[in-house]
């Protein structure tokens, strides 16, 4: 990931600097207990579109709360996204335990808001990518258990903190999802479950101010689109850094106005209903 230090040596703030959750609350009242900056937790933070979208909002003065199971790789992502300035809190561990998910929310909490949620963290599920008829239903346990149980768990979880802003949930989707690609059914099933809670949420929660979308990111040079193409070469695919010029429109978005969107941040057209294909 490469990150230009926009804000680095920026004064009167916590420039360059990580902070553990049990000092968040000090430094919050050394600031005179106003939080006004905005928070984003976002799953899956240590690579990939996660590590990615951590610096953007960084850049956007978002403090982020970040997660990911390899606590080195996670550690050295929040010391790169530090450079902006705003509070990045990494707390290792796997968002399919509950204990764990607690974690970033009590993050959040101690932080005093969260505005915005991303359910990145994903799995693919086992490689080479096996037929759907031949899935191993442990594997397929597993995947299901990331990409849906844990989202909508974090939602729920994290629902009272977003009502208190008029926050926003982003859960990360795929065009797996509506494609029926051989080989695909495992990963996609889970990530059309994954838009439907989207949609589901983002009309039972219309009444309470919390904002609900789905994005496709579409395809990206990352270790995950890698492990799909065992031995390919996927150089030709766009690094994360693609997809930056759509997130700064969507944060710009009426985020009342875009509940229960289905957005491609690598389409021609970025906003499409959900299910229509390209
Ligand atoms: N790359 C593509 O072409 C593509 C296309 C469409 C959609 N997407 C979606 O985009 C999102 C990001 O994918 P990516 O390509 O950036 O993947 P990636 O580079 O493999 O990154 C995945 C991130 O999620 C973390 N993670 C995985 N399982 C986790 C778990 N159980 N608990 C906590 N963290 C976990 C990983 O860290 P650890 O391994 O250390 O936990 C890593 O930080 C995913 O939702 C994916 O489905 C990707």
């Amino acid at each position: 990931m490469t990150i230009s230090p926009k804000n680095q040596g920026r004064t009167g703030r916590l420039a360059g600097r990580n902070i553990g959750i049990d000092r968040v609350e000090d430094r919050i009242r050394a600031e005179g207990g106003d939080r006004t900056t905005k928070v984003a937790l976002i799953t899956g933070g240590s690579r990939g579109l996660g590590a990615t979208l951590a610096a953007f909002l960084a850049a956007q003065d978002y403090d982020v709360i970040l997660d990911a199971r390899d606590e080195r790789a996670l550690r050295e992502t929040a010391r790169a996204v530090e450079h902006y300035g705003t509070r990045v809190i990494p707390i290792a561990g796997n968002v399919a335990e509950a204990h764990h998910r607690r974690r970033l929310v009590a993050a959040a909490e101690d932080l005093g808001r969260l505005d915005l949620l991303v359910n990145n963290a994903s799995q693919l599920g086992p490689t080479p990518l096996p037929p759907l008829i031949d899935y191993p239903l442990d594997a397929l346990d597993e995947v299901l258990a990331v990409n849906v149980v844990a989202p909508l768990a974090l939602m729920q979880e994290a629902l009272p903190l977003l009502e208190a802003t008029g926050g926003q949930i982003v859960n990360v989707s795929s065009d797996a999802a509506i494609g029926g690609y051989p080989g695909w059914g495992g990963y996609g099933a889970s990530k059309a479950a994954l838009d439907l809670i989207s949609l589901t949420l983002a009309n039972e929660l219309r009444g309470r101010g919390v904002s609900v979308v789905s994005v496709d990111p579409g395809d990206m040079r990352t270790r995950m689109h890698q492990a799909a193409f065992p031995g390919e070469d996927i150089s030709d695919r766009p690094l994360p850094e693609t997809t930056i010029p759509f997130w700064a429109w969507f944060l710009a978005r009426d985020r009342s106005e875009v509940s229960g969107h289905r957005f491609q941040a690598q389409a021609e057209v970025w906003d499409r209903p959900l299910g229509v294909r390209q």
